[in-house]
């Protein structure tokens, strides 16, 4: 499995942290996007649009890949990261939802928000969304409307 990760500045402890823990267990972080520790402030629709399009480029090269996104809240990165056609993006905070939206909504970005969770909760809800997988089935469909709607409104 492929990560990318990214934040704003009032993400970048949460992915440094998570993306250690990532290559701990094995996984590929390909890239990080956003500042690193410098105190710079960007806008987070930019990294998100940064990440969603390394994410889409690996997935049409049929690698397995998932993104983290790490705002403040998580939610302007989920707002962010759905705009962009193929991204199903989740801002989570709490593990049964993790594992809800890789199972019903095939999400391929989790969003986490470093001013909401603590470090441990953090990183047990994306240890559940890496080992969570899609149901297919009747979610099939539902996932395929998400995208219609991008196209036809
Ligand atoms: C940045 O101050 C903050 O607005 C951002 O990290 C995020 O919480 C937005 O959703």
């Amino acid at each position: 499995m492929r990560f990318y990760v990214g934040s704003d500045h009032g993400g970048i402890e949460m992915r440094e942290q998570l993306s250690d823990l990532l290559q701990d267990m094995g996984y590929e972080v390909a890239d990080s996007f956003g500042p690193s520790e410098s105190g710079e402030s960007v806008d987070y629709p930019d990294v998100a649009q940064d990440l969603c399009r390394a994410l889409l480029k690996s997935e049409a090269e049929d690698i397995a890949t998932l993104g983290l996104l790490v705002c403040g809240t998580g939610q302007g990165m989920a707002i962010s990261a759905n705009k962009i056609p193929g991204i199903r993006a989740g801002a989570v905070g709490d593990a049964f939802s993790a594992k809800m939206i890789r199972e019903h909504n095939n999400a391929n970005v989790i969003c986490l928000g470093q001013r909401v969770l603590g470090s441990e909760l953090a990183a047990l809800i994306l240890q559940t969304f890496i080992d969570s997988e899609f149901a297919g089935g009747r979610h099939d469909k539902r996932v395929t409307k998400i995208e219609g709607l991008a196209q036809n409104s």
